[in-house]
Parts: structure tokens; C-alpha cells; sequence
């Protein structure tokens, strides 16, 4: 059932360019201009007069609603709060009928995230699901939604389910902004067909992973990692450190890349690998200059960087390429080098990939 992978988790990674293509499959129709989503059009009117949206998730899948964040407020410009659902859910929050919160679970049963649902619900917000397991508690209890179509999720660390949720949420935003119409149509069509080419895309990234297994080899007995990512690659960094830490039980912080000066800065030194999400898109400049920070106090540079970036390339100890794509999209692949890194090192680390130690698949405890 694992299909001739080690681990599910493997499995998973490389079933991504499949999944995300369910995922966009009968909703992303490109060659029409069009996005179909029943869920959205049910609360459409609601969705383009929000006043604000709110993500609530646990998390990797809040993971996914931070970056929503960017997506809704760059396409579609609705403001966005994101939140862990346990904290959302026991502080009291304001909450009016012109909100939207969008509730985010790969399970669907997430405890703390359905006492969430059901607060938001009862202070008259309209709840918006993007659940993987179809007809789970989440699923129920929300107004709408759109499920993720990723399939199951085997493994404890979630991969393929993350893409998905990202792939779900682009769509979500591209139609609103482009109902609203905030997007020139030659943009909106740019959008269409580069999100159907993302799965096209993962596929030829992931014809290789040597890169990362060698990194793998070289790093896996660090007792650190950070992660630095800006923008749309702030969240990737956060899902990156995540991953390290559940499945190879490495001490790992994911933060903005600009925040390193403000404090984690202090714990570079030779010993220190530092990932960081660099492609061409975004604040490049800016991340440029972060690695030279880095490099300047003898840490250790793993940069994800577009196909051929030969600037990068000369200051970081290594790289790992990823396709080119446009700027929303970029989470989608900067994700897959990531997985992978952390699925190499547990395995090198003879951790148990599939169901590490003290966690379950999904969280029905508060
Ligand atoms: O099923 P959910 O998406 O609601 O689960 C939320 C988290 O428990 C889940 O994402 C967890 O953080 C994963 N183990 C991350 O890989």
C-alpha cells in the first residue's frame, strides 16, 4: 500500500504533482478563463463583501492560512487575520456577521479547531470548511466549503495535504479578486495557466532529490536549524522547521528572514545550518543580503533557489534548485526541497518517518 516507497510520508511527497492536479482538477479550467468552485459560488456575495477574513487552523494547515494571508490581501484585497484555533477560540475574539472565517484541517476533526468553528458560528460569522477528509465533523459543521481532494494522508507529517490547502486557497483568491475585478485580464489569464502548470512542474523537481539526500547526509547530526523565508516564504519556513522538528526531533525555528537580526542572529556560528527560501521572485535583494549576514559569521547556508541562480549559488554552501514560477505560486515548490530535506534526515537518524513519537494524525484532544 505503500506503493514500492519506504514510508508514506515518501509516498505522499511524490504524489503531490497527482494530488495538487486533483485538487485544481474541474475547478481550474484555464482554457475557458474560469474558476469553478460550487462552495465559493454558494457564499459568493458574502465572500466579495467581507470586510475581513480570518483563518483559523492548527499547525501545518495554519501554516497554509499564513500564507493566504499573502495571497487574499495581494489578489483580492480583503484584510486577513490568521490564528491558531486555540487561541482564537479562548480569547474572546470580536467577531461580526460581515466576517468570513475560513477554517482550515486536513483531518476535518481537529478539536480545537471545530470549538472554533462552532464560537465563530455562534456569534453569526459565516464559516467557510477547506477540509481534506470529506464529510469529517469540520465538513459538517461549516457553512461552505471546498475539500482539498489530496487524497489520504497516511503519514503524521503532512505534505501532499499543505500543498493542496494552497492550491484550494489560490483558487479561492484568484476568483474573488478577479470577480471584484482587481485583476487585469491578461494577469488573471497568467494566473490560470501558471497554477496549471505547478503540478507539471513538481514532477520535474522532483526527478531528482540527490541534492537534498546529500545535504541530508551532511547536516543530519545538527542539533539546530533555522529557517528564513520573506513574504510568501515567511510560512514555507515555518513549514520547514515544523517538519524537522516532528519527524527527526531536531531543534528547528522558522522565522522572517529580517527578524534574524532582531535576536536568532546570535546563534550562528559554524555549527549552525540555515535554510533559507531564496528564489528570484519576492525580496530577493533582501535575502541576498540575509545570507551574506549569515555567511559573514560562518554559518552554514542551504539555499532553495530558481533553476540556474549562479549569485546565490557562489555564497551558499549549497543549493537546491526549484523551478521558476510566479510569485503566489512560489509556496508550492518551495515546499517540496523542504519535505524532502527533513524525510532524509529522520531516516538517516533512524526515526520512525511515518508516526514519530508522541503524536497522532489528528489532534481530537484540547
Ligand atoms: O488535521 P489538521 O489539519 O486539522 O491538523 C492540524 C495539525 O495537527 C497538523 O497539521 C500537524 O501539525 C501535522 N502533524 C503537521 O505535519
Amino acid at each position: 500500500e505503500k506503493g514500492g516507497y519506504d514510508h508514506f510520508m515518501l509516498k505522499e511527497i511524490y504524489e503531490q504533482p497527482k494530488s495538487i492536479g486533483d485538487t485544481l482538477r474541474g475547478r481550474l479550467l484555464p482554457e475557458q478563463g474560469l474558476i469553478q468552485m460550487d462552495g465559493v459560488y454558494q457564499f459568493q456575495e458574502k465572500l466579495l463583501n467581507a470586510q475581513r477574513i480570518i483563518i483559523i487552523g492548527c499547525g501545518t494547515s495554519w501554516h497554509a492560512g499564513l500564507v493566504a494571508e499573502y495571497i487574499f490581501e495581494e489578489l483580492a484585497r480583503i484584510p486577513v487575520e490568521v490564528e491558531y484555533a486555540s487561541e482564537f477560540r479562548y480569547r474572546n475574539p470580536v467577531i461580526t456577521e460581515r466576517d468570513v472565517v475560513i477554517a482550515i484541517s486536513q483531518s476535518g476533526e481537529t478539536a480545537d479547531t471545530l470549538a472554533a468553528i462552532k464560537l465563530a458560528k455562534e456569534r453569526g460569522a459565516t464559516i467557510f470548511g477547506i477540509c481534506n477528509v470529506v464529510g469529517s465533523s469540520i465538513a459538517r459543521e461549516t457553512h461552505a466549503g471546498a475539500y482539498t481532494h489530496a487524497g489520504p494522508e497516511i503519514g503524521v507529517a503532512s505534505t501532499k495535504a499543505f500543498t493542496a490547502q494552497v492550491a484550494v486557497l489560490n483558487l479561492i483568491a484568484i476568483k474573488l479578486a478577479h470577480k471584484k475585478g482587481l485583476l487585469k485580464e491578461s494577469y488573471y489569464h497568467r494566473l490560470l495557466n501558471e497554477l496549471n502548470e505547478i503540478p507539471r512542474k513538481i514532477e520535474d523537481m522532483l526527478k531528482s532529490d540527490a541534492q537534498s539526500r546529500y545535504i541530508a547526509e551532511l547536516y543530519k547530526d545538527a542539533p539546530n536549524f533555522l529557517y528564513l523565508g520573506r513574504g510568501y516564504n515567511f510560512p514555507v519556513a515555518l513549514e520547514g522547521a515544523l517538519k524537522l522538528k516532528e519527524i527527526s526531533y531536531i531543534h528547528a525555528e522558522g522565522y522572517p528572514a529580517a527578524e534574524m537580526k532582531h535576536g536568532p542572529i546570535a546563534l550562528i556560528d559554524e555549527n549552525m545550518p540555515v535554510v533559507v527560501i531564496a528564489p528570484k521572485s519576492g525580496q530577493y535583494d533582501k535575502i541576498v543580503s540575509n545570507i551574506q549576514e549569515v555567511k559573514a559569521r560562518e554559518g552554514k547556508v542551504i539555499a532553495i533557489v530558481n533553476d540556474g541562480d549562479s549569485e546565490i549559488a557562489k555564497m551558499a554552501d549549497h543549493v537546491i534548485e526549484v523551478k521558476d514560477t510566479m510569485e503566489v505560486f512560489s509556496p508550492l515548490l518551495t515546499t517540496i526541497p523542504l519535505q524532502l530535506l527533513s524525510y532524509h534526515i529522520a531516516v538517516m537518524r533512524g526515526c520512525n518517518v511515518d508516526q514519530p513519537r508522541n503524536l497522532a494524525k489528528s489532534v481530537t484532544v484540547e
